[in-house]
């Protein structure tokens, strides 16, 4: 059985959607800090199979080791963790506490069940603020801009100590780039508390009519069209890739990136979903977001070439699934 930590998040439910529909019995374990008990069941609803939920925390390591005794675990994905860039700034300690001090707790109560195969959510933001681009897995990591992106690379470097010391541990550290989308199926995404920190959900609010208009962060970069450049990758591709990693693991430690490899800028995004939807996205410039660098994307090679993985899905089908789930979760107060 595969243990799914983070399994009702954005990208933890598309992971069980795809573990479970390739036949993988798997469990999830969350605090519901970020995600709704009702994610089970429309990952039940898509995949027509049932799934294991467990309420708890990472950071409880006598409600984890309880846990590895009560299920027979063969390998973990661990996705738990917070994500806000910006609120990590304001609250760093929190951050460290949930995310490192949480992982750390995650790998002892693995280590003394003896369950060594890890696959963990990385991000590109490890690379730092001056690397070059297209980011390569064999270049250091960098300086990071925020405590959210410096938790990642902590975690990194505690993986790779850990297998170092342990020969037993399997771990493959995925480093995304920037998921969007949502399931085809209109029942899962990502549903973002309060005003979204995102480009792809802001986008989404606004068509919708939630939002009056975007503010599109700096028209004066070094970049064809003067905003940001980005890799997005469609979620459900993203979920793949774990499973692709999943049965890739061997003894050691990997570092692999999931991203496309293609940079999109901030207006071509809005322009796409404008062409897709049908749907006018209002906008006006504003000022450069503080920690925001002007492009950045993945070489996707070594992926394609070990894992066998690589991003099928366009940039056309990120924004129609989006939109499909925005429309979906309007109609949903659960959601
Ligand atoms: P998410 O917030 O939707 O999912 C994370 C889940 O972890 C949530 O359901 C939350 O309730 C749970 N969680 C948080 N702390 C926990 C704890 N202490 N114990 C148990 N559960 C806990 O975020 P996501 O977008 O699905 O991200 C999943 C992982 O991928 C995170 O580790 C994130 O840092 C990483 N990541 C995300 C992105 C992105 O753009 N979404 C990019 C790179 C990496
Ligand atoms: C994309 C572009 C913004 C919102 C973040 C994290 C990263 C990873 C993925 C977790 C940027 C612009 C955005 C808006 C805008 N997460 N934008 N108006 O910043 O590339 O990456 O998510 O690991 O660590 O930093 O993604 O979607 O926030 O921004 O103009 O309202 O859209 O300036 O250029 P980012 P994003």
């Amino acid at each position: 059985m595969i243990l799914l930590t983070g399994g009702t998040g954005y990208i933890g439910s598309h992971i069980a959607v795809e573990l479970l529909e390739a036949g993988y019995d798997v469990i999830l374990l969350d605090n519901l800090c970020n995600s709704q008990r009702s994610v089970v069941t429309r990952i039940e609803q898509i995949t027509q199979r049932s799934v294991h939920f467990h309420e708890g925390d990472i950071c409880d390591y006598k409600g984890l080791s309880a846990f590895f005794a009560r299920y027979d675990i063969d390998a973990v994905i661990h996705c738990a963790g917070l994500k806000a860039v910006g609120e990590s700034i304001s609250k760093p300690l929190e951050y460290y506490d949930n995310n490192v001090s949480g992982t750390l707790c995650l790998l002892k109560a693995m280590r003394q069940a003896g369950v060594m195969q890890l696959v963990f959510s990385s991000s590109a933001t490890v690379y730092g603020e001056e690397a070059a681009i297209p980011y390569i897995e064999h270049m250091p990591r960098g300086r990071t801009t925020s405590p959210y992106g410096t938790s990642k690379a902590m975690i990194e470097k505690l993986l790779e100590d850990a297998s170092a010391s342990d020969s037993r541990w399997a771990i493959s550290i995925l480093r995304y780039f920037n998921p969007v989308g949502a399931h085809p199926s209109g029942f899962i995404g990502e549903a973002p508390q309060g005003i979204p920190n995102n480009l792809m959900p802001y986008i989404s609010q606004v068509a919708a009519g939630q939002r009056a208009e975007l503010a599109i962060f700096g028209d004066d970069y070094p970049t064809p069209d003067g905003t940001c450049v980005r890799d997005y990758l469609h979620v459900v591709d993203l979920a793949k890739g774990h499973l692709k990693a999943l049965q890739y693991l061997s003894t050691g430690v990997d570092h692999f990136n999931l991203g496309t490899g293609q940079g999109v800028s901030v207006r071509e995004m809005v322009a796409t979903f404008e062409r897709a939807t049908g749907v006018t996205v209002p906008y006006r410039f504003a000022p450069r977001r503080s920690g925001d660098l002007p492009a950045f994307w993945a070489s996707a090679e070594k992926a394609r070439k070990e894992l066998g993985w690589q991003a099928e899905k366009s940039v056309h089908d990120m924004v129609v699934d989006t939109w499909r789930w925005q429309q979906w979760a309007n109609r949903d107060p659960e959601r």
